[in-house]
């Protein structure tokens, strides 16, 4: 089963509560989630491997550690998930961007593959799939199932807010890929928006409401 890292450190905890606010405009909205979206990066990659470089500072040579291994992929659900790649992206500047397009069709409420265009080396990579919203979990689950079949093996989903049953969705579906996200809110309501959540991450993003 894959884990589930609920990143409640105050800065992540204390920008959620200005970007629920419904009185946050669409600017204050765009720059507190690529705000918090950085402060998600630097947990969700605490784990990267390190290897030993030979430095010479100014005063000696030294024996310090760079970053190794596998290279990454940033792939945003469009469209929400676009709000989130600048934060991810300053801090991983190597990064490539893929973009995932789905939508949900209204009444089946089933996601429907639009747009896919990855990194040509996705297998790779150590792919960061980021949504604002698991909601259901049938964006993320759909996306991630793409993923796979283009060859990516490393996978991890980044969300800013999440709800049980869409992460327990997830799980089930795909119980090799880890989830972080910023909070486990209480739960779907009958339109499937998360409560209390934020309302809609994609409308207050690009203020199309
Ligand atoms: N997508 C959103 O943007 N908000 C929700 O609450 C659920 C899905």
């Amino acid at each position: 089963m894959s884990k589930v890292f609920e990143l409640n450190h105050p800065l992540i905890q204390h920008k959620l509560t200005l970007i629920r606010d419904k009185e946050t405009g669409a600017k204050d909205f765009r720059d507190l989630v690529k705000e918090v979206s950085m402060l998600m990066a630097y947990e969700v990659t605490r784990d990267l491997p390190l290897e030993d470089v030979e430095v010479e500072t100014p005063v000696c040579n030294a024996t310090l550690k760079r970053i190794s291994g596998r290279k990454l992929g940033i792939v945003p659900i469009l469209r929400a998930g676009l709000g989130m790649v600048d934060g991810f992206l300053s801090l991983l500047p190597a990064a490539k961007v893929g973009h995932i397009g789905l939508y949900r069709d209204p009444k089946t409420l089933k996601p429907v593959e639009y747009y896919c265009k990855l990194p040509s080396d996705v297998e790779e990579r150590d792919l960061l799939l980021v949504d604002p919203m698991l909601a259901t979990g049938g964006s993320a689950i759909a996306a991630i199932g793409f993923l796979k079949d283009r060859g990516a093996v490393n996978i991890k989903l980044v969300s800013l807010i999440s709800c049980p049953e869409g992460l327990k969705a997830v799980q089930d579906a795909h119980p090799d890929v880890d989830i972080y996200v910023g909070s486990i809110d209480e739960k779907l309501n009958e339109h499937a928006y998360i409560v209390p959540g934020l309302g809609d991450a994609g409308d207050r993003l690009f203020g199309t409401k």
